[in-house]
């Protein structure tokens, strides 16, 4: 998602994707939080296995960096079976889908993320696909073009989406298993802080860790991130240990406020006060005062936004709340 515009960012892109990937839970005990929804996945997978059939397809949906494909391959894993993964955007043609499908073993999972960006023409192959594990195939074209039917194995479909809203609603229904993840509370992401510190062989102290988890914006991803450039400063700072003073530093340094609102959050905010005053505003209007895509606000900055009570959507656009001049120190008027 974000990208370092430098020169060597090639290398350093790749070495933060491999840790990453290196700090991801495999199985559903090192995940952490989303209780409610590994609660009833253990329950539907569970069951799937012992009547040897396929696990109903599974919709997960929320904002970026919420675990949403570190969920998919779990599932796979507790299924015992191996994941198939491509997404939305790279699926060109029906019959790049339609090898997909063909290729697939009994029960397996077929994981596509960012599954709104799919083409309709290419979705409508989904349709029977996972409603009756069929595929119609059009033959010839013209008054002699026929369709066959050619079976499929049962197989999972795990799609992955930051934007529910925009799924097609006969994809959005196929799925039996639709699944809404919640950001995560400052206590869990102590957690995963905690878990990764472990990985990473950092050494950090409980409180540094809570602080980390509250600034985190709810997200594990960042949380992760954090916690790498808490032990940058730290290695240089404390020979690598991470205490509350070290966070601290990192964050004022990275311009993130008591609250974890960052730059482009702080902002948007003071944009729809001071220009607006305080709204309502259109997205598209909020994104090109701050040249950024109206979809980057929609999906990253504003769901965090409206979460925490800055921000209120209403018909005419978004308007702040007293809690946004709070979070800017600035005077609540008296409408708010
Ligand atoms: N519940 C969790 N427990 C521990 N770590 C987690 C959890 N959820 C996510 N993470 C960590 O956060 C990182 C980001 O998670 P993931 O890539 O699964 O998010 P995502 O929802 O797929 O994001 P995107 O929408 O951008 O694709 C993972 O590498 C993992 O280390
Ligand atoms: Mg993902």
């Amino acid at each position: 998602m974000e990208h370092d515009h430098n020169l060597v960012s090639g290398e350093f892109q790749q070495e933060e994707d491999r840790q990453e990937y290196s700090l991801r839970p495999r199985r559903f005990n090192e995940y952490v939080g989303q209780n409610e929804m590994k609660e009833n996945l253990q329950v539907f997978i569970a069951s799937a296995l012992k009547r040897k059939e396929s696990l109903d397809h599974v919709l997960l949906y929320g904002p970026p960096g919420l675990g949403k494909t570190t969920m998919a391959n779990i599932i796979a894993i507790e299924l015992g079976c191996s994941i198939r993964s491509t997404s939305g955007p790279v699926i060109e043609k029906q019959g790049d889908l339609a090898a997909i499908l063909t290729s697939l073993e009994p029960n397996q999972v077929l994981f596509i993320d960012e599954v709104h960006r799919m083409n309709r023409v290419i979705e409508e192959v989904l349709y029977s696909a996972m409603e009756d594990y069929t595929l119609d195939i059009m033959i010839g074209q013209g008054p002699s073009a026929r369709t066959i039917k050619l079976d499929l194995p049962r197989f999972t479909l795990i799609g992955a989406t930051t934007r529910t809203g925009l799924l097609s609603t006969p994809l959005r229904e196929r799925f039996g298993i639709p699944l809404h993840f919640e950001y995560y509370q400052p206590e869990e992401l102590k957690q995963i802080v905690i878990r990764s510190a472990g990985i990473l062989n950092v050494q950090i102290f409980d409180d540094a860790a809570l602080e980390l988890g509250k600034r985190s914006r709810g997200t594990p991803r960042i949380v992760n991130r954090l916690l790498k450039r808490s032990r940058d400063f730290a290695d240089l700072r404390t020979g690598g240990v991470i205490t509350l003073e070290i966070v601290e530093e990192t964050l004022n340094r990275l311009g993130i406020d008591s609250l974890g609102l960052d730059k482009l959050d702080r902002t948007i905010l003071a944009q729809i006060i001071e220009i607006h005053k305080g709204g309502p505003v259109g997205v598209g209007t909020i994104a090109a005062s701050v040249a950024e895509e109206t979809d980057t606000i929609e999906e990253v900055v504003e769901p965090f936004l409206l979460k925490s009570g800055m921000l209120r959507r209403t018909p005419r656009g978004r308007v702040v709340t007293h809690k946004a001049y709070q979070a800017l120190d600035l005077p609540v008027p008296d409408e708010t």
